[in-house]
């Protein structure tokens, strides 16, 4: 059994996650204790309530019970696994880490009241700015002495990837093998494979990398908000993954170890190899030329400028 808590639970994202969540199609072999929260607002709580029902009309029969709150501190009681959806969204014209004055306060709360879940507790971020709302909880949680391991700190580039191989399908008519994803969730990402032959078609292909990394705000200006249903299936590929294992390499922002000069503490996307059972590890030895180590130093300094505005 986890007890998983969703937060952002009355938004869209968090709706069509949910119902990913309890169909089994993440933990076919686990029940699931749901805990939904989301901020003391009217709409929002009436959104929960309607959820709560829906929920039980749905009779799925993984899910054992559901629970709803506003206070993280209760939302959080012996959580298994914390997926953090909720958060101010990107509006058109914004960039993701406009967001990080707003949203960085929810996190710093979020971040203190996990000392309320389980120490175990497997976290990932979706809400943007992810990469660094996932540091800040980090760093949180370090200041304050909670002994939460910082490989169960996540945030969510596997969008990233799995839109890369599933444009790269639609550019080339062809099927993609392995793409994945260095960097933040922003503009200055960078995608590479150690597939040769997709590597000479994506190397020098700017347009494809551009398509990739404007690829939430070019969702943002169709249709007026930010992606939706695309986000919690590449959540859900994150978690089955991470707790399951895969033998391709799969792209997931983690705490650097200084792998690849990425400077330590940092969130950051890297090729990452799920082993099972909750363990991960970087991959190691991909090479990486003088245009590759230069497009991931621009991630890096990307991260740091956000990293910079941050205050625990
Ligand atoms: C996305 O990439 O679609 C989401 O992170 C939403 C956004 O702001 O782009």
């Amino acid at each position: 059994m986890y007890k998983v808590c969703v937060t952002g639970a009355a938004g869209r994202v968090a709706q069509s996650f949910i119902p990913l969540l309890c169909n089994g199609s993440i933990f076919p072999d686990k029940k699931i204790t749901l805990s939904l929260l989301d901020i003391n607002n009217e709409p929002q709580i009436r959104e929960l309530n309607g959820l709560k029902l829906e929920l039980i009309d749905c009779n799925y029969p993984n899910l054992l019970s559901i629970s709803t709150h506003t206070d993280p501190n209760e939302a959080f009681k012996d959580c298994d696994i914390i997926v953090f959806i909720g958060g101010f969204p990107r509006k058109p014209g914004m960039e993701r880490k406009d967001l990080l004055k707003i949203n960085s306060k929810i996190f710093s709360e979020q971040g203190l009241a996990l000392k309320n879940a389980k120490e175990d507790v497997k976290c990932l971020v979706v809400a943007n700015p992810c990469n660094t709302n996932a540091k800040i909880m980090y760093e949180v949680c370090k200041k304050n002495g909670l002994k939460i391991k910082k490989e169960n700190f996540t945030s969510l580039s596997r969008l990233d990837q799995d839109r890369a191989e599933g444009i790269y399908k639609e550019m080339y008519k062809k099927d993609s093998a392995n793409i994945f994803i260095w960097g933040n969730h922003s503009s200055s990402l960078f995608i590479d494979t150690i597939d040769e032959s997709i590597n000479k078609d994506i190397e020098n292909n700017q347009n494809f990398l551009e398509k990739i990394q404007k690829r939430g705000a070019e969702i943002i200006n169709v249709r007026g908000s930010s992606s939706t249903f695309s986000a919690a299936n590449a959540a859900k590929n994150h978690l089955r993954d991470w707790c399951y294992g895969n033998e391709k390499i799969v792209s997931m922002g983690v705490v650097s170890n200084g792998d690849y000069d990425i400077p330590k503490e940092l969130v950051s996307s890297f090729p990452i190899k799920c082993i099972g059972d909750w363990k991960y590890e970087v991959v190691k030895g991909i090479e990486l030329d003088d245009g590759k180590k230069e497009k991931i130093k621009k991630c890096v300094e990307d991260l740091e400028g956000e990293a910079s505005e941050i205050v625990v």
